[in-house]
């Protein structure tokens, strides 16, 4: 079984009672491993996504259940031209480990240097994307743009692989079209240059983000023999039910989630609780959500030092919000305020406004968000 492998060096050296033994089998069996780095089974990754996947958002992740986080997408050109915007995507926390730095580029030589530049942060993996449909990074052949030439896409990956150290992972589209739908033959390639492990958003380029993933091309890669890296599925999760069926019917490694934690980081909770014991967690009482807004707010504070921080946590109160009948008056007083006292007074507002209320998660938007994306 590609990914969840049996480490039987670990079992040899543990000496432990036979009771211990059997469990530290078990446990390694159940494990998903990239390099050297060891996952729960059937682990929950959070989706790399740009200007969402900041270190504050990953760490109310982190404390909701995620196994393993990314950065937002950085471009390896913007890394090697010093940009202080990309330079900023490199923060990472001790807390949040393991964490993915992912880059993207159509050149070698720049993506090689970049691999190199993200090492020096000391990620626990470099990860590339190859599934940025933008046509601003496609026309460069990067991101998605790679997808029609998978010799390009294999010297990218191997020039990477070879100038780091670290475990090099991919996240990739199904292909560029209906009529070119190469991930099979692309998984094994990448493999044979040494990725450690492969996430497959189940559309291809051209559909951007229409009509619904479509997971069976991800299970057929996880099915071939010849794979033994992790597969990780990605599209369209929003629920524990859909979680455990896809599991089941496509028998995936994990599952990466993006859109569904957006101002839902709970999820990743709902749905391990959901897995190991077929009930349903209840929904974050609206002390549970202000807590979480309290925190990422503070992160933000922190990490962008002030009143940027204040400023990037606007775009998130929506997400947080939604679903409770009244609730645009304080929305629209928490993205106009700058002092943190009168946002915390108005988030206490609404908490005590909505005490006892209960709203259940909201199905992910179908956005396209490529469409207002900038890079
Ligand atoms: C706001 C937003 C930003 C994204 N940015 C990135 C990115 O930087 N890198 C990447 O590989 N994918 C990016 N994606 C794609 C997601 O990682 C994911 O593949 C896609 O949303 C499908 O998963 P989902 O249905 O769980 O949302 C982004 C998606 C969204 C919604």
């Amino acid at each position: 079984m590609g990914g969840c492998i049996f480490a039987a060096c670990n079992i040899r050296a543990v000496r432990k009672s036979s009771r211990e033994l059997r469990e530290t089998e078990t446990l390694n069996l159940i494990m998903v491993t990239i390099g050297n780095i060891q996952l729960p089974e059937f682990p929950l990754l959070l989706a790399p996504m740009e200007d969402v996947s900041d270190p504050p958002f990953r760490s109310v992740c982190k404390d909701n259940g995620a196994d393993m986080m990314y950065t937002e997408f950085i471009s390896s050109e913007g890394l090697i031209r010093d940009a202080i915007k990309s330079r900023q995507k490199l923060d990472i926390f001790e807390e949040e480990r393991p964490v993915g730095i992912q880059i993207f580029g159509g050149d070698e030589e720049a993506m090689a240097l970049s691999a190199k530049i993200v090492e020096t942060v000391q990620p626990d993996l470099v990860d590339i994307n190859f599934g940025c449909p933008v046509k601003k990074v496609v026309s460069k052949g990067a991101g998605a743009g790679v997808l029609k030439d998978i010799e390009l896409m294999v010297r990218l990956t191997e020039a990477v692989v070879k100038s780091t150290s670290l475990p090099v992972t991919v996240k990739t589209r199904l292909g560029w079209d209906d009529q070119s739908k190469n991930i099979e033959e692309v998984a094994e390639r990448l493999q044979d240059v040494g990725i450690k492990a492969i996430s497959i958003h189940g559309r291809t380029r051209s559909q951007m983000y229409k009509g619904e993933a479509d997971w069976s091309l991800i299970a057929k890669v996880k099915n071939n023999p010849r794979i033994t890296i992790p597969v990780f599925g990605n599209g369209d999760i929003d629920s524990p039910q859909k979680a455990l069926a896809y599991k089941n019917k496509y028998g995936i490694d994990g599952i990466m989630i993006g859109r569904a934690a957006i101002g839902y980081p709970w999820i990743f909770n709902e749905i391990k609780h959901f897995l190991l014991t077929g009930e349903m967690l209840p929904a974050p009482t609206i002390e549970q959500r202000i807590a979480v807004i309290k925190k990422h707010l503070y992160k933000s504070i922190e990490w962008k030092k002030g009143l940027l921080g204040i400023l990037e946590m606007r775009s998130h109160y929506a997400n947080y919000l939604k679903g409770f009948p009244g609730i645009k008056e304080y929305r629209n007083k928490l993205v106009l305020l700058k002092e943190l006292n009168e946002i915390e007074a108005v988030l206490e507002e609404i908490e005590c406004k909505y005490k006892g209320y209960m709203v259940e998660r909201t199905p992910i938007e179908m956005i396209n968000y490529h469409e207002k994306c900038a890079v």
